[in-house]
């Protein structure tokens, strides 16, 4: 894999940022450290993308009309660059973003940058705030693509203009928890998506709709929510923020990416990982009472990478995995995982750019 060995040429910096002197890197959490720059590329009527540039990090001007307030025009995406010993850095699997990103956009009628726009716009956002990539071993630096309808719109329809924006924040573990074992609660009242809607696409929509039953459980102390089908209400679905996987034995079982559930590009990576370990991965319909038999619960996610989980309620019942830490198969896949995206060994799998 090619490392990004350049320097970044705009070496001047953003007064207004937090200034990094004064950053703790040991204790970064998960929250929004604006750095110095982001970069914005705009799309004409005709679909073409071009004349992207870096600015200063800071607000944005939106037409109040424009189809991403109004009507929710918008797609996601997150991806994370690493600082290794040697200053180098690396990127992991930005082309799948890309791809995840283009897949969005057919289904929310908006035009997205190739994966050549994408992956290089990602490369020179993270060079020109290389300074604020973690040290190696601190964390990582979160970035953060947007695709959405800027353009103005008042009858319901797509916008005639799209911005793609990726700005970037230093982040350490998603959980408070950090690599603990996180709470779930099994949500069967409130569903994340529907069969034919959009659960299957990183729209911005899909992560609003997950908040009120996210707060409801914060508040009575679990860490996340765990949501079912909406169909038969049995099945497995994922997690506000991450894929879940289920252990048993050998076997390392995974919701089916049928539409209403998240392609994650961890989850894929961890399918692969796991299946060169010689685990039996299956992809399908896993039901919650499945739960009550399994060795190990982990969930995995871009920003959460993967996180054991200690126990998982469901209609008031709890059940408990490890305690205090990864269980024996998350562990191993978490050590493997975070290896590759750290250039710790060789990349086999070709993953790191
Ligand atoms: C990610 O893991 O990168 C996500 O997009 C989830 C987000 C809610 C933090």
């Amino acid at each position: 894999s090619s490392l990004l060995r350049r320097d970044a040429t705009l070496s001047d910096t953003y007064s207004d940022a937090v200034e990094l002197a004064n950053l703790d890197w040991d204790n970064l959490g998960f929250g929004l450290l604006p750095t110095d720059y982001m970069y914005s590329m705009k799309c004409d009527r005709g679909g073409n993308f071009s004349n992207g540039e870096l600015q200063r990090f800071g607000n944005i001007e939106l037409n109040p009309s424009s189809g991403v307030l109004n009507y929710g025009q918008g797609l996601f995406e997150g991806l994370k660059a690493y600082r290794k010993h040697d200053d180098s850095i690396l990127l992991f699997r930005p082309e799948e973003n890309a791809l995840r990103m283009r897949m969005g956009a057919e289904r929310m009628c908006m035009p997205a940058p190739t994966v050549d726009q994408f992956v290089e716009a990602v490369k020179a956002t993270v060079l020109a705030n290389k300074r604020w990539i973690p040290p190696t071993g601190k964390g990582s630096l979160y970035i953060r693509p947007l695709l959405m309808g800027t353009g103005a719109v008042l009858g319901l329809a797509p916008a005639p203009e799209y911005t793609f924006l990726i700005y970037v924040s230093p982040v350490g573990n998603y959980f408070k928890e950090g690599v603990a074992p996180i709470s779930l609660v099994v949500e069967h009242e409130l569903h994340r998506a529907t069969p034919g809607g959009t659960g299957g696409v990183k729209t911005i929509g899909n992560y609003a709709a997950v908040l009120k039953a996210q707060s409801a459980a914060k508040a009575k102390g679990y860490s996340d929510v765990l949501y079912l089908d909406c169909v038969h209400k049995k099945y497995l679905e994922e997690v506000s923020s991450c894929n879940i996987f289920v252990v048993k034995g050998n076997v390392i079982s995974t919701p089916a990416v049928k539409g209403t559930i998240l392609p994650g590009i961890t989850r894929k990576s961890i399918i692969d990982v796991a299946c060169s370990q010689g685990f039996q991965v299956e992809e399908r319909l896993v039901e919650v009472g499945e739960l009550l038999q399994a060795d190990e619960v982990f969930c995995t996610g871009t920003a959460v990478v993967i996180s054991p989980v200690g126990s998982i309620t469901y209609r008031g019942q709890r059940v408990s995995y490890v305690e205090g830490g990864f269980g024996p198969v998350a562990q191993r896949l978490y050590s493997t995982l975070t290896s590759l995206q750290m250039g710790l060994i060789e990349d086999n799998m070709n993953w790191t750019v």
